[in-house]
């Protein structure tokens, strides 16, 4: 009897909290395990194994066919990435980052990072209706996709229960290639290695948002970054919607460019 009643609880717990998460991610593209996503193992600064991708994902001309999902927050091609603290873009070392929130994320403290490359028609027709809205002068339609989302993970050193909740959505049609970052609830911004509050999860080297061709020319530090001011990410936007940023990283295309621009200032 003991047993039911606990059952019953724990049922009712969970029916409770499932309608708060899902109405504050509406910008979020569905994840989770029932959605086929894979999880990153428990682990400080860990990553997910090399992720081989059918259809090749341009990045400022050049092509990629595998990718990390890294536990701080970064999706990487040719390389993981195990760095904590973040640096501004663009890098030193020449690989190409894609960070929706770099920064110290401790999977073991609260929290998972999932993946899943899809070809299914749903989320890509999502994708390439999204994509085709924010860049109607680009004829994109979706042949693949990589949904990588970071859902409650909480920071290295954690004395607190705050958690980020965040995404990173990739598409391509084999040439043409989008990024678009999804911000849901963001309540810290540091680590405690990175000269963060244990408590606040505050101060120190706040996170980067962004991404990192790797070329030294084509890169995009989000406003805020690496100041305090990036705990709002989940506020600003360049395609306005709050919470959301996309960009085309294919190539350097000049007639788009000046329009690109316009959009980010
Ligand atoms: C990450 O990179 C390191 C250093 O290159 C390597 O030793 C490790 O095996 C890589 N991890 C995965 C999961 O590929």
């Amino acid at each position: 009897m003991k047993t039911l009643c606990a059952f019953i609880l724990l049922a009712v717990g969970s029916v409770l909290t499932s309608p708060v998460e899902n109405s504050k991610a509406s910008l979020m593209y569905p994840y989770g395990t029932e959605w086929g996503d894979s999880k990153n193992p428990k682990s400080d600064d860990g990553t997910s194994p090399a992720i081989s991708i059918p259809v090749p994902f341009t990045f400022y001309g050049k092509e990629y066919d595998s990718l990390y999902v890294n536990n701080n927050g970064v999706v990487s091609f040719g390389v993981n990435v195990s760095q904590y603290t973040p640096d501004p873009f663009p890098l030193d070392g020449g690989s190409p980052f894609v960070a929706p929130y770099w920064g110290d994320v401790d999977n073991r403290r609260g929290g998972d990072i999932l993946w899943r490359q899809s070809q299914d028609a749903v989320l890509l027709s999502r994708c390439t209706e999204d994509i085709n809205r924010y860049f109607p002068e680009v004829p994109f339609v979706a042949t693949w996709a990589l949904v990588a989302t970071w859902d409650r993970v909480a920071y290295f050193g954690s004395a607190s229960k705050k958690v980020n909740t965040f995404q990173a959505v990739l598409a391509t049609d084999g040439k043409i290639s989008f990024i678009m970052l999804n911000y849901d609830d963001i309540q810290w911004t540091t680590g405690i290695a990175s000269g963060g509050n244990a408590k606040t999860g505050l101060g120190g080297t706040p996170a980067q948002a962004g991404f990192d061709s790797g070329d030294k020319i084509n890169y995009y530090n989000i406003p805020g970054s690496r100041t305090p001011e990036i705990i709002n990410i989940g506020k600003t936007t360049n395609v306005k919607e709050p919470g959301r940023w996309v960009f085309q990283v294919d190539e350097f295309v000049i007639g788009v460019t000046t329009e690109k621009s316009d959009c980010l200032m």
